[in-house]
């Protein structure tokens, strides 16, 4: 565990050349520990940044305040993703890194929706696992040429096919590379999860048609 940057995190160097840097979010009640062997699995050598959530309800780190299941406060969304892109700022200079590729899931993979569509600049792409929308209106943003992965679960009851729905047509339309696939799962992952983000890292640059739903 490092304490030295803005948040409680654990960093993991490359160990092999051209491997990307993932930023991993954990879900609500993790923590920085959670989704190492994750990112280990589906990015084998990667360098590896993961923060700890800051917000705590009932004893488990968030990355930001919840009114009640699946409403968000939505200034505390602002004012987290900007914290934490002012983290991945530092924690690139510290450790050398290029813009990472966020992989989140659940609560994480809502902070890193509002990062992306909030401060852009700080990450190079996006795994969103069980996301939703995290804001009410999307922002004017210009995310050209980013790719993001969205991973939802066909019988998931905390995130609505409509939330992610929408947050995946707000990112394409802000002109991100969207590749949307609805998994047979629920909230928790499974090795689908593990398989098909997996395949996009190692070409997360492929076209796909914006805002498609791919069922697994
Ligand atoms: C959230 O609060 O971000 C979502 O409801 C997912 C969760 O953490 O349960």
């Amino acid at each position: 565990m490092h304490q030295t940057l803005s948040f409680i995190h654990r960093y993991e160097p490359s160990a092999r050349a051209g491997a990307p840097t993932l930023l991993l979010l954990h879900g609500t009640g993790g923590n920085e520990a959670d989704l190492l062997s994750l990112g280990r699995m589906i990015a084998p050598g990667a360098a590896l940044l993961s923060p700890r959530g800051k917000v705590v309800e009932n004893g488990m780190p968030r990355f930001f305040r919840r009114l009640a299941e699946g409403v968000f406060d939505e200034d505390d969304v602002r004012r987290r993703a900007s914290e934490l892109a002012d983290f991945i700022a530092e924690a690139r200079e510290e450790y050398g890194l290029p813009a990472p590729i966020a992989v989140g899931y659940s609560n994480g993979a809502n902070i890193a929706a509002a990062a992306l569509l909030l401060r852009p600049e700080v990450l190079d792409g996006a795994v969103l696992l069980r996301p939703m929308m995290p804001l009410r209106a999307a922002p004017a943003v210009d995310l050209n040429g980013k790719p993001v992965l969205l991973l939802s679960g066909a019988m998931d009851p905390i995130a609505s096919e409509d939330s992610t729905a929408r947050l995946a047509s707000a990112l394409g339309a802000a002109g991100a590379t969207v590749q949307h696939r609805e998994l047979p799962a629920g909230h928790e992952l499974s090795q689908a999860d593990i398989a098909a983000a997996r395949s996009w890292l190692a070409s997360a640059a492929r076209e796909e048609p914006i805002g498609v739903v791919i069922s697994a």
